[in-house]
């Protein structure tokens, strides 16, 4: 069995910026606060009304396929991990592979919300691993501003909207997703969820005006068991391989409070400069805090780099990951550069 290797990223972000400065004219709150509870300076905002989802993934992918120099003909499966999908139906999925050209592809979508990327990344790996595909396509995309109440200061200064995708391919060596632990508990639903639109509290006036279609947390309780779930996800998947620190090059964890990263990576007993970090950037972008963190520091990452990759989100929903990386990310980066020269 070959082993399903990242062997490109692509990722795409909003250009305007809302800055913590933009969010004390629009709640009461304050930049301190924001960044010492937070970690977060500013997040980006996909603010065109017509654009949603399926257009960052999209972009996402186009970027990841520019850079590649792939026939989006040779992809054979798109997995999007969204919450926010343009609509419940068709798939997002099905909307990006429209828009890509991806005309052998299937694919669907994948509801995990901040577990997102994590769970279609090791749904992906297995299907390269079966042998069935050569090629499939792992997006994490997520319109949070589509619903979050720019009313509620608890959590309208927490997210932002991204798209960032990976491509898995078989590994002709030992480099791929070695191996992942994760796991789902309903027991806590209630403390991070959007309770109308779907089947149970279909869209009606007495929804819009409770603001059922907005995000809801409770954020101190989601806190403790975030921080608990992400730093037991850790510990599993270092004991099952008897990881040391020195043997781990980056932990790669979900974005969604820099306190919570810390106190991972405090357990882990990593020094900071080994944890991806872009929240500050960035915010809580969901789906896409993981893989956005690969394109960010693509051209640090070498072939045989031990990678952890940890999250913990709505549902509950937590797990790790353990990898491989397979490609030398500044050679990557260097195409994109001539492929820009060419481009113009
Ligand atoms: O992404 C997947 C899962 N999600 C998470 O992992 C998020 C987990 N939770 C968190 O990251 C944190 O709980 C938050 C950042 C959401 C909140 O930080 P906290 O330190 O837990 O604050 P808190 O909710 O306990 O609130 C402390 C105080 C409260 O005031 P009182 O009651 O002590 O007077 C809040 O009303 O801070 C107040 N507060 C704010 N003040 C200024 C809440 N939001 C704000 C705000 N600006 N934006």
């Amino acid at each position: 069995m070959s082993y399903a290797a990242i062997t490109a990223v692509g990722h795409f972000l909003p250009e305007e910026r809302l800055t913590n400065a933009d969010l004390e004219r629009l709640v009461d709150t304050d930049d301190e606060w924001i960044r010492t509870r937070t970690g977060i300076r500013e997040r980006r905002i996909l603010r065109d009304p017509d654009k949603a989802t399926a257009y960052m993934a999209s972009n996402a992918a186009q970027d990841l396929i520019e850079k590649r120099g792939l026939d989006p003909e040779e992809i054979d499966a798109i997995i999007v991990a969204t919450i926010t999908p343009d609509m419940f139906f068709p798939a997002t999925a099905c909307l990006v592979q429209h828009e890509i050209g991806a005309s052998k592809a299937w694919g669907f979508d994948l509801s995990a919300a901040c577990s997102g990327f994590l769970f279609a990344l090791s749904t992906g790996a297995q299907m390269i691993e079966s042998g069935r595909h050569e090629k499939v396509l792992v997006i994490g995309a997520d319109k949070m501003s589509g619903i979050t109440n720019f009313e509620d200061r608890s959590t309208c200064v927490l997210f932002g909207d991204a798209a960032a995708a990976v491509l898995l391919e078989p590994d002709p060596g030992d480099c791929g997703v070695i191996d992942f632990y994760q796991r789902v508990d309903g027991k806590h639903a209630g403390l991070l969820s959007m309770p109308g639109g779907g089947s149970l509290r279909p869209p009606t006036y007495e929804t819009v005006a409770k603001g059922m279609h907005f995000l809801q947390q409770q954020g101190r309780a989601v806190f403790k068991y975030a921080v608990d779930g992400m730093a037991r996800a850790a510990e599993e998947i270092m004991d099952r391989h008897q990881l040391g620190i020195d043997d781990i090059r980056y932990l790669v964890p979900h974005q969604a409070n820099q306190r919570i990263i810390d106190t991972t990576a405090r357990k882990m007993g990593l020094d900071s400069d080994k944890v991806m970090v872009n929240i500050d950037r960035y915010g809580n972008t969901t789906a896409a805090t993981i893989p956005l963190c690969f394109a960010d520091r693509e051209e640090e990452l070498r072939r045989g780099d031990a990678l952890v990759l940890v999250a913990f989100g709505g549902g509950f929903t937590w797990g790790s990951c353990y990898l491989r990386w397979a490609y030398d990310g500044s050679k990557a980066a260097r195409a994109r550069e001539s492929y820009a020269t060419a481009a113009l």
